[in-house]
């Protein structure tokens, strides 16, 4: 059993992607083990997307992701990690696959619905980072 560490970001709050999103993750057969629907502020926003501060990008994501609510989950499943990105797909709109969220919903790069730890390290950070 692994766990892995899932915000729906605030355009699939606004979308009303919640349940559609929380189906597709239980019908996986995943367990979310905890929840909490909020707006996060800036400095913690700052800090899960630390990796990419230097990016030209960074601004830009911590005003969008601040903008409003997020939900933020804890997920439990056998390889919960690996099969949460690939249940995510690409980054990039364009080459998101179709079966994926973000192929069968996302249209931007930067607002694409949803975020999912991608390694062990990082779902360990970030879980304690929003859950404590
Ligand atoms: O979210 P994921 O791990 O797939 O992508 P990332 O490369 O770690 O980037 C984190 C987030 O930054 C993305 O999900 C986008 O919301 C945003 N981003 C962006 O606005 N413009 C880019 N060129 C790349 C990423
Ligand atoms: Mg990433």
């Amino acid at each position: 059993m692994e766990r892995t560490f899932i915000m729906i970001k605030p355009d699939g709050v606004e979308r009303k992607l919640l349940g559609e999103i929380i189906s597709r993750i239980e019908k996986k057969g995943f367990r979310i083990i905890r929840a909490k629907l909020f707006q996060p502020d800036r400095e913690l926003v700052e800090e899960h997307y630390i990796e990419h501060k230097d990016k030209p990008f960074f601004e830009e994501i911590v005003e969008y992701i601040t903008r409003g609510s997020v939900m933020a989950m804890e997920v439990e499943g056998d390889s919960a990690i690996e099969m949460m990105r690939n249940m995510i797909g690409a980054t990039d709109p364009k080459k998101a696959l179709p079966g994926t969220i973000r192929g069968d919903f996302a249209y931007s790069i930067s607002e694409n619905i949803i975020h999912g730890s991608d390694s062990k390290e990082s779902a360990k950070r970030e879980l304690k980072l929003w859950f404590g």
